[in-house]
């Protein structure tokens, strides 16, 4: 069963195309890396899986539902299913690191206080930011900002998770923590989207990898397969 499906999506902005014609399914449980230059439209792509860009044309069905046709109430359910680790980790500059991973939590469940302390605590405690708790944004590095980001698109426990390159800018230390964090959540079941131009991070991580170029999605197939093909892979990274 396809938790996501993309057809023959078409957006533009002004009289650019962005996508003239791009399909592709995500399966239950799969990760599919999302390649391709700088500007080619990737996040493009995440934002209209949320609804967050309304298509010129195709349709985009989460669990089978055509998010087109839902109104602002349904799409926020949507955003509690699919969940959207930002590019830049957009956070709340006003509230503490504990608040904005802390935040979702408050508002769309019936914990406590208490066990909405614990389970903040834990969470950032996989992410290396124990102790982090009361900084705010501008007293963290960039990478640490990205930490937190995905902290907080993870912790209502989403059945899909759209990664926006959510490695780049880290240390190798805590690239290696995100990857086994977006393996960990793999193996229990969660489906996902992989922007990135990190190829270690890719072949790592993903099950299948697609190309975006102008405005087309070509599906390389899987990780597999391409690793037998260094060269490829390499062209294919040299592209991206
Ligand atoms: N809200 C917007 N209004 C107008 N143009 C936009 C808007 N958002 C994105 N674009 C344009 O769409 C194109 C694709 O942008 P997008 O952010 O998806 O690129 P990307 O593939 O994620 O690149 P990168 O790897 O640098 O993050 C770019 O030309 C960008 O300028
Ligand atoms: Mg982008």
């Amino acid at each position: 069963m396809e938790v996501i499906s993309v057809n023959h999506l078409r957006k533009m902005f002004a009289n650019k195309t962005i996508h003239r014609d791009v399909s592709f399914k995500v399966k239950e449980g799969e990760c599919l890396g999302l390649l391709g230059g700088s500007g080619a439209g990737k996040s493009v792509i995440l934002r209209s899986l949320i609804g967050l860009e309304k298509p010129d044309g195709g349709e985009i069905r989460i669990d089978g539902v055509d998010i087109s046709k839902l109104s602002e109430p349904q799409l926020y359910e949507i955003r509690k299913k699919v969940a959207y680790a930002f590019q830049n980790g957009a956070l709340f500059d006003s509230l503490t690191v504990f608040e904005n991973v802390a935040y979702a939590l408050k508002e769309h469940t019936t914990l406590s206080d208490k066990d909405i302390r614990l389970k903040v605590h834990d969470l950032l405690k996989d992410f290396n930011l124990d102790g982090c708790e009361n900084l705010f944004p501008n007293e963290l590095s960039g990478g640490m900002q990205k930490r937190v980001g995905l902290a907080r698109a993870i912790i209502l426990g989403p059945r899909a998770i759209l990664y926006d390159e959510p490695t780049a800018g880290l240390d190798p230390a805590n690239t290696i923590t995100i990857q086994n964090l977006i393996l960990h959540l793999k193996e229990s079941g969660t489906t996902s989207i992989l922007v990135t131009h990190d190829m270690d991070t890719a072949l790592r991580v993903c099950d299948r990898i697609c190309f975006l170029d102008k405005g087309e999605i070509e599906d390389l197939g899987s990780v597999e397969e391409i690793k037998k093909d260094r060269t490829r892979l390499m062209s294919l990274f040299v592209r991206g």
